[in-house]
């Protein structure tokens, strides 16, 4: 389970980005994040493996996310960041989706192993010796996932998943994320996928939390949508 207790962070210039957020993220659900430009949906997220830390709790099955725990963390919770950018650093597509089992522990056979599922499961088979930066944007972000992916985190954590996917990546990273036994929670513009994919949506406005409930509900609802400049 994830819960967040009382969060709240504002980035070095002073700027208020998460203000009293509290939640509760049973194991199994699938729930997406949505709120406009700035709303503070990709600060949320940062939260949930240490990459950003503010005033409340955040705890992960239990365990406080700190400094200390920090490898517990990231093992458990995988986080795909909302620019592959940040996450792709190695000479190769390869290493960088090795880099988290190898991290966890794992010996090199499971280790290539998982690499090559993980791969597969974005459709980048093969793709193991290409340098992240001589990718398009679509499949740097199917790598992003792959990274992720290879180290079976109970809990995965996704910034943007389908932004800048053509429409048939789009639709193979639903399904793969459909079937996935994993808790999600997906930040996107993407209401389709929300409704598609998550039971349930959390709705960020100016920082804080404005609705928190059924997707059906909330992403029919025209005037809550509105107000909160989703539509
Ligand atoms: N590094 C930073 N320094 C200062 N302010 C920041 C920084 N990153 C984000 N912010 C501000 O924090 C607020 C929340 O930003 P955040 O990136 O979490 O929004 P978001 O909901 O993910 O938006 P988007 O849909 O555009 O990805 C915004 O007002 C943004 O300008
Ligand atoms: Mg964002």
């Amino acid at each position: 389970m994830i819960e967040i207790t009382n969060l709240n962070y504002n980035y070095p210039d002073g700027r208020p980005a998460l203000e009293g957020i509290n939640l509760c993220i049973n194991p199994g659900e699938k729930v997406a994040l949505v709120g406009a430009n700035g709303a503070g949906k990709s600060t949320l997220l940062l939260h949930l493996n240490g990459v950003l830390q503010g005033t409340g709790r955040v705890c992960v099955n239990g365990l406080e996310v700190n400094k200390k725990n920090l490898a517990k963390i990231r093992s458990l919770v995988g986080m795909v960041f909302q620019n592959p950018d940040d996450q792709l650093f190695s000479l190769t597509i390869g290493e960088d989706v090795a880099f988290g089992p190898t991290y966890q522990g794992l010996d090199a056979q499971t280790v290539a192993d998982k690499v090559k599922t993980a791969l597969e499961d974005v459709h980048l088979a093969g793709f193991e010796d290409r340098h992240p930066f001589h990718l398009s944007g679509g499949e740097k972000k199917r790598a992003s996932i792959a990274t992720v992916l290879s180290m079976s985190p109970d809990y995965l954590v996704l910034d943007e998943p389908t932004a800048g996917l053509d429409p048939k990546s789009r639709r193979e990273l639903i399904a793969l994320l459909k079937n996935l036994p994993q808790t999600l929670i997906i930040a996107t513009h993407d209401m389709q996928m929300a409704l598609e994919l998550s039971d349930r949506v959390i709705l960020l406005h100016h920082g804080k939390l404005a609705a928190d409930g059924s997707s059906r509900e909330i992403l029919s609802n025209d005037s809550l949508l509105q107000q909160n400049d989703l539509a």
